[in-house]
């Protein structure tokens, strides 16, 4: 699709790594950030909000090696609107190419309460904290967070002092999730006609979606004028999370009709980064999710696939490869070779070197002497099970649990915990209790278990289960994601997969021990 002209271009700011990643229990790595940042860059986001520097010290290395490693997006960094905070993101983005420094602070009445600051201490505020910023970086963005709830007339007030103070960006946050369509198109119509200097400006959407309206909102506000989308990959995020970045993408290019906008999205990427988000969050994509769903190309029943045989636009609006989905499901065995299983990986989107392809042909093996069929969607598994880059400080060794219909189970468990091996024998309600019982026994932790769930990754007796385990402790959340066919052993490697983070995620707060929240006011 050609690009008309620059009126119809729609920039598409990607805050995965921001909003995204500070939803509880979406913790990444910083591998996985800078993983997740490439293929951002990769697949044509113009703009990636690639954290909160002043958070912590994690978030502050991983913001700057993202700015020193992008090729050709913006490197966007979020601070509150107070110099410290603005400092120390500037500090990290600006080893960008193009670094922004995106600051924010909340205008509406309960918003404006937290920091206790009248309407006119506010407006100081942010002339001060706008113009510090544009002293530090050309690129500057404004938030007024909460804008949906924010009294109109301030509204007004506060975006004119941004715009004369420097912000190039408006952004017009939904932050609770709020607004609807019609209001949403309205609000961002009337901001370009009645604030001064409004034209000069890009306006921006920020939709969560917590009535389910986050793409409908973030499309309306376009329509309307609005020439930045704020979303994340796979609508991950706090609470229902954010506009999903492959729906407003896919949207604007199915419905280019009616919505004749473009974006510089290359969208045959957009599965692959979809399951490695999904991977690495541990937050799996529901099965009927728009667009990246397991099936939302799927036509299962009989006059489905009669009409898709004849004609497949008879139910699809979009082809399958337009998302990066291959058309076949060729099914590898253990006669299949490491050249097979190369092009195989190179098609879902993992382009191994040889030594990592020689460590996956190995696992690869092992699946295929237990499981006849090997399908996409197992090596998605094993491929996702191979990548989780949090450091092993705890790995299993052994595990043979005892069950039968007489209670209680028993496992026996070998952990090498930092390189010594640990064993241990206890009993639960059920063979995974047992086992976590036993993880619990070789490495005493208080964190609380929060979500346990099983997905089967194809059918079949012998189909690979994807165990995720989501644990919280003082408040913080981590998960722990693995396949297996045994679905006992794939609990307790996820179970571990998550201490593992656990670890990394207590090691991660800053110098003084505290991670800050962007919901933090100072
Ligand atoms: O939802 C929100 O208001 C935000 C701001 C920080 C932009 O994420
Ligand atoms: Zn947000």
């Amino acid at each position: 699709m050609t690009q008309t002209s620059d009126q119809d271009r729609v920039l598409i700011f990607d805050t995965t790594l921001r909003d995204g990643e500070q939803s509880p229990g979406a913790t990444m790595t910083h591998d996985e950030k800078l993983e997740i940042a490439g293929m951002l860059d990769e697949m044509g986001v113009d703009i990636i909000e690639a954290g909160f520097p002043i958070a912590s010290d994690g978030d502050f290395e991983a913001v700057s090696e993202i700015a020193r490693r992008a090729q050709t997006s913006v490197i966007c960094g979020l601070a509150r609107a107070n110099f410290k905070d603005i400092d120390r993101c500037w500090e990290a983005v600006r080893h960008a190419k193009r670094p922004r420094i995106h600051t924010f602070i909340g205008t509406s009445p309960l918003h404006r309460a937290i920091p206790n600051l009248t309407m006119d201490e506010m407006a100081d505020r942010i002339h001060d904290t706008v113009t510090h910023a544009r002293n530090l970086c050309d690129n500057v963005q404004w938030s007024p967070m909460d804008a949906t709830r924010t009294e109109y007339d301030y509204l007004c007030r506060v975006i004119e002092i941004a715009i004369k103070a420097g912000a190039m960006t408006i952004n017009i946050p939904d932050t609770v999730g709020y607004t609807a369509p019609r209001e949403s198109a309205d609000l961002i119509a009337r901001l370009i006609a009645d604030v001064p200097g409004a034209d000069e400006v890009t306006f921006a959407t920020h939709c969560h979606n917590d009535l389910g309206m986050a793409t409908a909102n973030a499309l309306a506000a376009v329509d309307a004028g609005a020439r930045q989308i704020e979303c994340t990959i796979n609508g991950l995020g706090e609470r229902a999370g954010n506009t999903a970045l492959e729906e407003v993408v896919m949207a604007l290019r199915v419905r280019n009709d009616i919505m004749p906008f473009q974006t510089g999205i290359d969208t045959t990427k957009i599965i692959n980064i979809s399951r490695r988000v999904a991977s690495v969050s541990g937050f799996p994509v529901q099965f009927n999710k728009a667009i990246v769903g397991k099936n939302a190309f799927a036509h299962e029943s009989g006059i489905h696939q009669d009409g898709m045989l004849k004609n497949a636009e008879t139910f699809e609006i979009m082809r399958p490869s337009d998302i990066g989905l291959s058309d076949t499901n060729l099914v590898m065995g253990k006669h299949s070779g490491r050249a097979a299983l190369r092009a195989k990986l190179k098609d879902l989107g993992h382009d191994l070197a040889d030594n990592q392809l020689n460590d996956v042909f190995v696992r690869f093996k092992a699946l295929a002497d237990r499981k006849k069929e090997v399908y996409d969607e197992d090596l998605i598994a094993l491929m996702q099970d191979s990548a989780d880059t949090a450091p092993d400080h705890i790995q299993v060794k052994f595990l043979r649990v005892i069950c039968g219909t007489e209670a209680p189970q028993s496992a026996d468990l070998t952990l090498t915990i930092d390189g010594l091996d640990h064993q241990v024998t206890a009993q639960g309600d059920g063979p995974v209790d047992a086992t976590f019982n036993a993880v619990k026994a070789l490495f005493p932790h208080e964190a609380r278990l929060q979500l346990y769930q099983v997905h089967a990754v194809t059918e079949g007796t012998d189909a690979q289960a994807t165990v995720t385990v989501r644990m919280e402790e003082d408040g913080k959340i981590v998960t722990g994601q693995s396949a297996d066919t045994d679905t006992v052993v794939a609990s307790a490697k996820a179970y571990v997969g998550a201490l593992n983070r656990l670890i990394v995620r207590r090691t991660k707060a800053g110098k003084d021990g505290k991670e800050i929240s962007y919901k933090d006011v100072s």
